[in-house]
């Protein structure tokens, strides 16, 4: 097989300058295919309202393109002063709303192309970065987002501030394109040397997170790249670092699959950028650059085995090692609500629906949060569950924090079910150009319901982790939920369950098709039995776990149905039902 198209499209971009410069200027209304890949490592995707799509079509109109712009915040940190600025991005450029992804960053949606260099030229300028949110390069560096103040969780933060700097592009393109070669040497339009990620930069993107035990927020089994802090309360001995997660698998390609990170080394504190290094390295130089779909770490590590690949890494570093130790992790949730953070002052987590912050009819997101950056001042850090935690809040100052809230519409996060603060629903219609099925647009209301079942059951306080994706991708991180609903086709989804609310084991496969109408009468079937056969004490993931043989792991077959055995089966039946 040759090497894919992409690869080309990087060697002869002169560093991912391409012809966006030259697009920008002109007055297509989209960019081109080559341009596009190469947008992507400058932090933005091309797309277009699929909602407008059918009637533009029938009018004889081009599709209403818009541009994604993703913005990294390495641990999600941003100051009030950074959130009003993009707060005003997204009333003047975008669409009116923020989305916190699931890394931590900030997404604007519906950015027309003549205002991209606007929304670029503001985020930098805030101090923030859309360099290398997206494309075949480290993407925003993950931090367990509680703002507590002891040692560990300083040192992830400072850590994930430095890879991120560190494994920027050292390509000037972005400057020269988006900040008319602000803060650039004389040289401008010249190759430099790209000591990390050469001429073809990865084969494919690279995750990297740090977590804090017993809080597993960032999701670590799915990162390529994840350590793992190990300091007992006191300062940080070093990390057990975790290699090759990741959940993306395309629909029909059958050789994708979801995978969990294995555990390679510990390393000391000292040593960890050096492992980085090591490990991008070893990446780039084994790494599938002639299938994309089989290019990312974990099918490296698939292929060749955990030894070989840690003896890869050993080749390429000095630092000394030790075996892994051992990893507990207690929720993949965050700290909502109020908490000392271990100085005297308070942090406050806020649940977002979706991590869409919008004026809505009952919750008005952007209003309150505007507020409380004007008022209190104090900064945040957006959540890997796309929740956000402000910070740095004065004991005097939270009556006045909540009454913000309040008069806002917005619920404090103890009134709501566990089930609620942990779920998540990645963005779908109508930007993604991948989503097969709805998913943030119609998870909210399949949550109202799961909620009342949960609360007929009794079972507001048990951390059922609960996520739906519009696609195969697996972008929300399906693949380790207690139940997860992956989107298959308009109102269709593949159920999974068998994950866990610690985020450390995978799903499988209970029913090929189910309806979005059925969903909250299959959760409840599922919380009927865990109500039914559970221990004292036990989790619906342990119970799950004890009780019940898993399913299929999750694979692309899966999502391999026709049409006509769909029409001869008729609707899938409600319950938890074993695969259909
Ligand atoms: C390899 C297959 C994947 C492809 C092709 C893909 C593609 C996309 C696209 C097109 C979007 C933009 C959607 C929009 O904002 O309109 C997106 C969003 C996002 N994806 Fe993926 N994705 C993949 C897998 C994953 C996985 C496995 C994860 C994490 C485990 C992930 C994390 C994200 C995040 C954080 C966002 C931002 C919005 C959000 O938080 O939901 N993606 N992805
Ligand atoms: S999971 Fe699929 S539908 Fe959802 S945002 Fe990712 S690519 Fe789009």
């Amino acid at each position: 097989m040759s090497r894919s198209k992409v690869e080309d499209i990087k060697e002869q971009s002169r560093q991912l300058r391409g012809t966006i410069a030259e697009a920008l200027a002109g007055d297509a209304t989209h960019f081109s295919e080559e341009e596009l890949q190469l947008l992507k490592f400058h932090g933005s995707y091309q797309q277009d309202d699929r909602d407008l799509r059918a009637e533009r079509k029938k009018l004889g109109q081009d599709k209403a393109w818009m541009m994604m712009v993703r913005c990294k915040a390495p641990g999600g940190d941003m100051s009030a002063e950074q959130w009003l600025l993009h707060d005003r991005i997204a009333e003047e450029l975008g669409n009116g709303t923020l989305r916190l992804t699931s890394r931590q960053g900030v997404q604007f949606h519906g950015v027309l192309k003549g205002r991209l260099r606007d929304v670029i030229g503001r985020i930098n300028r805030s101090g923030l970065t859309t360099w290398g949110a997206c494309g075949d390069v480290v993407r925003n560096t993950m931090a367990c987002a509680t703002p507590l103040k002891t040692p560990a969780h300083q040192a992830c933060h400072l850590m994930a501030r430095e890879i991120s700097r560190e494994m920027l592009p050292k390509s000037t393109a972005y400057p020269e394109i988006w900040l008319d070669g602000e803060r650039l040497p004389l040289d401008v339009g010249k190759e430099v040397e790209e000591p990390i990620y050469g001429k073809h930069y990865l084969p494919r993107k690279f995750k990297i997170g740090f977590a804090v035990p017993p809080r597993n927020d960032c999701d670590i089994y799915t990162q390529d790249l994840g350590f793992v802090c190990h300091a007992e309360g006191g300062p940080v001995e070093g990390f057990t670092v975790l290699v090759g997660g990741g959940f993306g698998m395309s629909h029909g390609v059958v050789q994708t699959y979801p995978v969990l990170a294995k555990p390679l080394f510990f390393v000391r504190p000292e040593h960890v950028m050096e492992a980085v290094k090591a490990i991008v390295l070893a990446q780039r130089d084994h790494g599938n650059r002639e299938d994309r779909k089989q290019a990312r770490l974990k099918y490296v590590i698939e292929k060749h085995g955990i030894d070989w690949f840690r003896s890869e890494v050993l080749a390429r570093m000095k630092a000394p090692t030790e075996p892994p130790r051992e990893v507990r992790f207690e929720t993949v949730g965050d700290a909502l609500g109020w908490h000392e953070q271990g100085d005297g002052k308070l942090f406050c987590g806020v649940h977002v629906e979706h991590g869409r912050v919008k004026d809505g009819d009952k919750a008005k997101y952007r209003t309150a949060f505007r507020s409380i950056a004007r008022r209190i001042g104090c900064p945040l850090r957006v959540t890997p569950n796309s929740r956000i935690l402000f910070y740095d809040i004065e004991p005097s100052r939270r009556a006045e924090f909540d009454a913000i809230l309040e008069e806002n519409g917005i619920r404090p996060a103890d009134g709501l079910t566990e089930a609620r603060k942990i779920c998540h629903a990645c963005v779908s219609l109508p930007t993604c150009g991948l989503g097969l099925a709805e998913s943030e647009r119609v998870f909210g209301g399949i949550m109202d319901k799961i909620d009342a079942v949960l609360r007929e059951l009794k079972l507001e306080k048990e951390p059922i982790l609960i996520r739906m994706t519009g696609c195969p991708n697996g972008c929300s991180r399906p693949y380790n939920a207690d139940l997860s609903f992956v989107g298959r086709a308009p109102g269709k989804y593949a159920f999974y369950a068998g994950g866990s609310h610690r985020g450390d084991r995978l799903v499988g496969l209970e029913k090929k098709v189910v309806t979005e109408e059925e969903i909250p009468a299959i959760v409840r079937g599922c919380l009927e039995e865990f109500v039914k056969g559970r221990k004292a004490g036990e989790s619906f993931s342990d119970f799950w776990g004890r009780t019940r043989a898993s399913g299929a792991p999750p694979h692309p077959e899966q999502f391999h149905v026709e049409f006509a055995e769909r029409a001869a089966k008729g609707p899938a039946k409600g319950g938890c039902g074993a695969e259909g």
